[in-house]
């Protein structure tokens, strides 16, 4: 079977930055409150009339440069993303064209802030299989596009950016080494985005009732969260036939510090092993992982032949961990 690896990462943030103190301005919060609740200090924002797809593009470009293989090399390029710059066509799609990816087929994958993971998981597969050779992976999300300013429970904690991964086929030894995804659907009405689908078209009414924000119950997504991220984590090592000792770098998603540093005592990791952005970033959903994979590869933290363990949760409720070897 063909192997196959993560050959470059990139990733891509707007400029303006959206201070605790900003939201003290907006609703009723403090700097206090949400350091110590969230570990959240800033996070990013894009500008009116930027699209996700500009954030995606961006960071599949960098990706490409970084793994030295041309947009027409690649087969397919897998969006992941709940905030699409429409409905349809797919996002993919319009990356896809924009970075002249020619010869590439192109599709979104909706698993809220796992998305990422299970996008990497097709790529795997697909290059796996022999099915494609260069499989594009980005998770991009405007997250600014459904927060509800109002809502001093959910208004504080997001923000916008992209990551993107190129996988493709690595030498022996190098590569993903196992994956674990999974979802409870029961749970889906703790994190959900109410009006715009089926269900509940767009209407003056679903406006007024600010039914196109998303919705969360907190706890209850935060003791999923703490469970979700230890379980899957054990469960990625068990089939990788590794240790938590193996781990050169967790890469969690980014929703909350104390959801992190659970799973960091979980596995008595050292917090050099472990990637945090939320204090400058805050959740950028399903970019969150790429996006701190790719700064701990510019800063030199992980390379060829480290391990690295990603992990995440969310929106469905959805979880997913995958491990791999650089
Ligand atoms: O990727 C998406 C997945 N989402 C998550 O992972 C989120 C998981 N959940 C969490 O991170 C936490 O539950 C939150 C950060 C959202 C909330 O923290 P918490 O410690 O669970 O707070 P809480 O909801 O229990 O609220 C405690 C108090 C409440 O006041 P009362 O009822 O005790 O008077 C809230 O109204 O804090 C209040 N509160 C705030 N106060 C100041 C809630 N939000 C704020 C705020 N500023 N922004």
């Amino acid at each position: 079977m063909i192997r196959a690896g993560i050959l470059g990462t990139g990733s891509a943030l707007p400029q303006r930055v959206l201070t605790n103190a900003d939201l003290e301005q907006m609703v009723d919060t403090n700097d206090e409150w949400i350091v110590t609740r969230t570990g959240i200090r800033e996070r990013r924002i894009a500008e009116p009339g930027e699209t996700t797809s500009d954030y995606a593009v961006a960071a599949c470009q960098q990706a490409l440069t970084r793994a030295g293989v041309e947009a027409a090399a690649v087969d397919m390029v897998i969006c992941a993303t709940v905030t699409p710059d429409m409905v349809f066509p797919a996002t993919a799609c319009l990356v896809q064209d924009r970075i002249g990816a020619v010869n590439a087929g192109a599709f979104d994958l909706s698993a809220a802030c796992t998305g990422f993971l299970y996008g990497l998981a097709c790529a795997a597969a697909m290059v796996q299989a022999g099915l494609n050779r260069y499989v594009l992976v980005c998770a991009a999300d405007l997250l600014s596009r459904i927060t509800d300013y109002e809502d001093r429970k959910t208004c504080v904690l997001f923000g916008d950016g992209a990551g993107a991964v190129l996988v493709g086929p690595v030498s022996e030894g190098r590569g993903f080494l196992s994956f674990d995804l999974g979802s409870d659907g029961s749970g889906g009405h703790f994190l959900y985005l109410p009006a715009g689908g089926s269900k509940m078209p767009a209407s003056l009414e679903t406006i007024s009732n600010r039914q196109h924000y998303l919705k969360m119950e907190g706890q209850e997504t935060f003791k999923f969260a703490v469970k979700a991220m230890a379980s899957s984590t054990e469960r990625v090592l068990e089939t990788a036939g590794l240790t938590k000792d193996d781990i050169d770098l967790l890469v969690p998603h980014q929703a909350n510090i104390r959801i992190i540093d659970a799973a960091r005592k979980r596995f008595g990791l050292d917090e050099d092993k472990v990637a945090v952005t939320i204090h400058k970033y805050g959740n950028t959903s399903a970019s969150s992982i790429p996006i701190a994979l790719d700064e701990a590869v510019q800063e030199g933290r992980v390379g060829s032949g480290d391990v690295v363990v990603m992990v995440g949760f969310g929106g469905g409720l959805t979880w997913g961990a995958a491990a791999v070897r650089l």
